[in-house]
């Protein structure tokens, strides 16, 4: 595949890396041609599931693993740098590492600040019952996104994951 623009990695917070990250060796995962503009694709290794997209800001690594209760962000669906959870409507910034929409459950955004359960529209109210269940979604935080390193060498995407 020819591609108009060399793909290159996109840039994200310092702050947002992920643990066990700095200095870390950089492991070849995939062909760059193996994931083409707006495509996100799982990798394993280990017991790491990673997340590689493809944005318009570039390619990042980060884990599949939603920010609120863990589901797999990559069967979502890409919409430039935002990703769509396949459970609760949450919406994620993979280009920033924040949350756009908080998930239909509600709960603790990054910062900590409580944000209600609500619905999409034309769906009704959903009442959230006291319980622990419910003190289970209002405790949940969302947190942001975190990156790991990633590089392309001779036209391979190199990322930089933790000893396990
Ligand atoms: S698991 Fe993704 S929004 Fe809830």
């Amino acid at each position: 595949m020819t591609l108009d623009t060399e793909p290159t990695p996109a840039p994200y917070p310092a702050a947002l890396r992920a643990p066990g990250t700095a200095g870390a060796p950089f492991e070849a995962l995939i062909d760059v041609d193996e994931l083409p503009p707006g495509a996100m694709l799982r990798v394993t290794r280990g017991e790491t599931d990673l997340l590689l997209a493809s944005t318009p800001a570039g390619i990042v690594a980060t884990d599949d693993r939603c920010p609120h209760m863990s589901a797999p962000l990559s069967i979502g669906e890409l919409d430039g740098c935002v990703v769509a959870c396949p459970l609760h409507e949450g919406r994620f910034d993979l280009c920033t590492g924040e949350t756009v929409q908080m998930p239909t459950t509600g709960g603790l955004d990054a910062d900590g600040t409580y944000v209600p359960t609500w619905s999409p529209a034309g769906r009704e109210p959903k009442v959230d019952p006291p319980g622990k269940k419910a003190e289970a979604r209002r405790l949940t935080r969302v947190r942001r996104l975190r990156y790991y390193p990633l590089r392309i060498v001779d036209g391979r995407i190199e990322v930089a994951l933790p000893a396990e």
